[in-house]
């Protein structure tokens, strides 16, 4: 017998994102659950979704407060978060605003509420010396963002051992409506198009994850009603050079256009870990996690795209 997820009210922070659209589409449509999107924007940007919509400014307690008041949430999945880590680098005081205190809050309001909290982090938080890393590894941030996304960590691990998930994420790609930032495929895919050359790293190696594997490992940790660390990514350890290799080749684009290159060569404000990587065997045996191979994922974000693009051409 299939025993009834016991969690139905979920609220999404940072809805309006490329996880947090992901996440509404995929949780929105279930019965089993009753879905409050809430972002920084007076709208949502993804239409024709079933669930309601409040801007939600993480910044702000009381607001935050008053609306676990109404909405009662039985979990929060908390995707807000100040995600440009060269920003983060050079506007230190917004990004542990944003990245620390606001979960500290969100922290606050799940203990007094009874809520669950579901917390996405980051491999940022290794120094890429020894990567892939397992849920047990030890973290050692490069970066202001990394160290942010760590003190984040440690606070939601203040919470009751069965109220709080930590999601270890990292280098995701997909398609969204209006996103505020390009990932690597969306930035990739315009450029190939516009047959200009591009650099990628051959010494940056990552395990990348496609957004709706990622919202289908978050709806199974909530599901399962899992508590923990856990890394939902993607399986293919692979260097950003040949990730985007492996886009220009699933999409018919001539791969020359991608020219190999080394960290050395950008100087960019934020450090980034050389190797990281996550291992996700510990999802993949414990809530039946499989994130598809990269060609696969890459069509259907085309696919996705196109509907999106009509949607907006409807508007
Ligand atoms: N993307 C990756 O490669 C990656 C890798 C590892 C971990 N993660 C983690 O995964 C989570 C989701 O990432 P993502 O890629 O979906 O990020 P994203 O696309 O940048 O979305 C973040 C969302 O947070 C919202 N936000 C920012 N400040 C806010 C505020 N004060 N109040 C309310 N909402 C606010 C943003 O709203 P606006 O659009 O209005 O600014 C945006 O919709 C983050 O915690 C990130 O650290 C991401």
């Amino acid at each position: 017998m299939f025993e009834l997820p016991k969690y139905r009210r979920i609220l999404i922070t940072g809805a309006n994102g490329l996880l947090g659209q992901a996440l509404v589409e995929r949780l929105s449509h279930q019965p089993s659950y009753d879905v409050l999107a809430t972002s920084h924007d007076n709208a949502p940007k993804l239409r024709h979704q079933s669930c309601g919509y409040i801007p939600m400014d993480i910044l702000e307690t009381e607001e935050m407060r008053h609306i676990f008041i109404d909405f009662a949430p039985d979990v929060v999945v908390h995707c807000a978060a100040m995600t440009m880590v060269d920003a983060c680098e050079t506007q230190r005081d917004l990004c542990w605003q944003l990245n620390v205190g606001a979960v500290e809050q969100l922290v606050r309001l799940c203990r007094t509420f009874g809520t669950r909290l579901i917390h996405l982090s980051t491999d940022f938080i290794f120094d890429g010396e020894a990567g892939p890393y397992d849920e047990k590894a030890r973290p050692n941030p490069l970066s202001y963002y990394g160290r942010t996304k760590l003190a984040a960590e440690n606070a939601v691990r203040t919470l009751k051992n069965d109220q709080w998930a930590l999601v270890r994420t990292i280098l995701v790609y997909g398609t969204g409506q209006k996103l505020m930032r390009r990932n690597i495929a969306t930035w990739l895919i315009g450029q190939l198009d516009a047959g200009k050359t591009i650099r990628l790293v051959t010494d940056q190696w990552r395990t990348p994850t496609y957004v709706h594997d990622l919202a289908d490992g978050i709806e199974r940790l909530i599901r399962f009603r899992k508590a923990g660390v856990w890394n939902i990514a993607g399986r293919e350890m692979i260097s950003i050079f040949d990730f985007g290799k492996a886009i220009a080749q699933t999409l018919g684009f001539d791969a020359n256009l991608i020219e190999p290159t080394n960290s050395n060569t950008f100087t960019q404000p934020a450090k980034r870990p050389l190797k990281s990587g996550l291992l996700i065997l510990k999802a993949e045996s414990e809530i039946g996690y499989k994130p598809k191979p990269i060609p696969y994922n890459i069509h259907d974000m085309i696919k996705r795209d196109a509907v999106l693009r009509t949607e907006t051409d409807e508007a």
